[in-house]
């Protein structure tokens, strides 16, 4: 099975998701990592007896010597591919040149790059959004397009709108996970 490597700083609901839905069955999730200690999704690392690396970004000097240090965990765990689940990192060259990687986004790309898409998304003049699954590069979300999942917001509030970015992005980062894993 492949050895892949989830990424995020944050809550960690599509880390989790990924544990239920393809660890052990469709890949083997050698390692997580995140840049923040604080961070909850750290729990299902735990959970799941997965090994967690905690690789705060605040005492690197640069881009680049943080990218450097990530790489070498990654190779350490001999990992295929990285998936970014909520990693709140614009990575560089250096880590973009040694390892595949996808990334989860909560906008129909090249719409709303960047941070707090998820707000700016909903409040957009469109009358549809979505998610996007994309290739990492070292452009801020602008690697190409794998897969978008859409659906008409006109009659969602913020709240329901959120969870039903939350639900496709739980349907659409397994099945494009699923079909790379099959392709590398
Ligand atoms: C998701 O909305 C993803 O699109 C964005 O960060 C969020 C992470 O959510 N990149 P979670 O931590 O997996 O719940």
């Amino acid at each position: 099975m492949k050895r892949v490597a989830v990424l995020f700083s944050g809550v960690g609901s599509n880390f989790l998701n990924l544990l239920e839905t393809l660890h052990t069955k469709e890949c083997t999730i050698a390692c997580a990592i995140t840049n923040n200690p604080e961070a909850e999704g750290i729990a299902h690392a735990k959970c799941y007896s997965i090994p967690l690396i905690i690789l705060n970004h605040k005492p690197f000097a640069s881009r680049k010597s943080y990218d450097t240090q990530l790489v070498k965990v990654l190779h350490a765990f001999e990992i295929e591919l990285c998936v970014l689940a909520g990693f709140m990192r614009i990575l560089t060259s250096v880590f973009t040149s040694q390892m595949k990687a996808i990334n989860l986004h909560p906008s129909l790309l090249p719409l709303y790059k960047g941070s707090n898409a998820l707000q700016r998304s909903f409040e957009g003049p469109e009358k549809e959004c979505g998610i996007s699954v994309h290739w990492v590069d070292e452009t801020l979300d602008g690697g190409a397009v794998i897969m978008q999942q859409k659906f008409d917001k006109t009659a969602l509030d913020f709240e329901s709108y959120e969870k039903k970015i939350k639900a496709a992005e739980h349907e659409l980062l397994p099945k494009v996970l699923s079909d790379i894993l099959k392709k590398i």
